[in-house]
């Protein structure tokens, strides 16, 4: 029963997008199961270089189905937007599905987002501002719109008429800010639903059957376990979990239906947005790595924090998602420093601590402890063999896998599929 799930575990954008798309090749199925268009996945393959916001990264295989899980938040417009672009350049969307218990983002979830970021000033999330937070708070209050609820324009209609009568409520009387149309975003979402209903199902027949026939499934997540709101770091964090966890429930399997868990690090470590980062590099050096690894937010461009791999981070990661292997990513990104260091415990209030605490407020008064390891100064990008890598490089490998305690079954060397060593396959 090949059933993967791949899973951030940091702070998001770990190259979940490439490492999905890799092992998309032999996976009869892919399942994105959490986040919305908050997440940006890059995938680079022979025919360019491609941004995907809520397509599964298994898109461009032709014998791959792509379902967006019941886990997912779905704004229509931009998956319209995607499928438009996707299909000018010559990808097949047609093996592309919905869940039918997904939720949609409305207009006035962005618009909620945006005023309450406002109006938290310096304290304020860092949000995308898609809309993701208010659009899971609504799942839970049980007045979301499902995209099944699509499928019937008066369904439509009911579930819509309370729910922005009670949202302009508070847009114009909590916020003082201009109500939103109901006509307008009514005839908006029966257009979405003209074009998105025939993708519109219950995927987890499809999966079961998937199961029955013992055909690989890949479950794609989204974000990273640092951002969970459970574990992560609260409450700077995102709305949905990123976690293995959730891989079951954002796709309707069963726990004892997943059979691999791989957990996805960057060979450093990356942050977009507020909240504590102990082992941020505000200097040269956080610089080089971030110009050197290209690293910008994929959906809204901003720059990302950069530091050392934070090994007390990896552990928590690593507790709480179970994880059978890992991926380590952009090691080539290290490639030219001279030292390289990793974070293996924190000192607070004049202890050591090797546990990484619940409170945001402790965190941001951690200073990292590190150890140091000598950097290879030699480019890894065109090597596919793990002990072709420089022995400098392996032995700091081999101290990740040590300290997050987990072997490590993919290492990647590059954007482009190929820039990858395979050390034990998934499927
Ligand atoms: P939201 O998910 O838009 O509500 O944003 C909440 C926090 O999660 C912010 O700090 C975002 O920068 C962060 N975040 C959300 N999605 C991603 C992602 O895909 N990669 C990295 N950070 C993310």
């Amino acid at each position: 029963m090949p059933v993967a799930a791949v899973i951030g575990a940091q702070w998001g954008d770990e190259g979940k997008g490439k490492i999905v798309d890799m092992l998309a090749e032999k996976a009869r199925y892919v399942v994105r199961f959490s986040g919305g268009d908050n997440a940006g996945h890059t995938v680079v393959n022979p025919l360019g270089e491609f941004k995907l916001r809520l397509t599964p990264s298994g898109i461009f295989y032709p014998s791959t189905i792509s379902i967006i899980g019941n886990g997912v938040v779905l704004n229509p417009a931009v998956l319209l937007s995607e499928i438009e672009e996707l299909n000018s350049r010559k990808v097949d969307t047609s093996r592309l599905y919905i869940s039918d218990r997904a939720h949609l983002i409305m207009p006035y979830h962005i618009v909620i987002d945006g005023i309450e970021e406002d109006s938290l000033g310096d304290k304020a999330i860092g949000t995308t501002r898609k809309g993701i937070g208010p659009a899971y708070v609504d799942k839970v209050a049980r007045t979301g719109i499902r995209a099944g609820d699509l499928l019937d324009k008066e369904v439509l209609r009911e579930r819509l008429t309370p729910a922005l009568e009670h949202k302009n409520k508070i847009i114009t009387k909590v916020f003082g800010k201009k109500a939103l149309s109901f006509d307008e975003i009514y005839s908006q979402y029966c257009e979405y639903a003209d074009r998105l209903s025939p993708l519109i199902c219950d995927t987890t027949v499809m999966l079961a059957a998937a199961l029955d026939r013992n055909e690989s499934i890949l479950l794609e997540g989204a974000q990273g376990v640092l951002l969970d709101p459970d574990f992560g770091t609260y409450p700077y964090g995102t709305s949905s979990s990123p976690m293995a966890g959730n891989a079951c429930l954002g796709s309707g399997l069963g726990p004892n239906q997943i059979n691999h868990f791989l957990g996805v690090f960057k060979a450093f470590q990356t942050r977009v947005g507020a909240g504590p980062m102990p082992t941020e590099l505000k200097d040269e050096i956080g610089d080089a790595i971030r110009e050197y690894g290209q690293e910008y937010g994929t959906v809204t461009r901003r720059p990302r924090r950069c530091g050392w791999f934070d090994a007390v981070a990896a552990r928590l990661s690593k507790r709480v998602n179970g994880f059978t292997s890992v991926a380590i990513t952009r090691l080539d990104v290290l490639d030219k420093l001279a030292r390289i260091k990793i974070c293996t415990g924190y000192k607070v209030n004049g202890e050591t601590i090797e546990n990484f605490p619940a409170s945001s407020a402790i965190l941001e008064k951690c200073q990292p402890v590190y150890e140091e390891l000598p950097g290879w100064e030699k480019p890894t990008g065109n090597i596919r063999i793990y002990k072709e890598l420089p022995p400098k490089a392996q032995r700091y490998v081999k101290r990740l896998e040590e300290i997050i305690g987990c072997p490590s079954s993919l290492i990647s060397v590059g954007k482009r599929r190929e820039q990858t060593i395979v050390r034990k396959s998934i499927f």
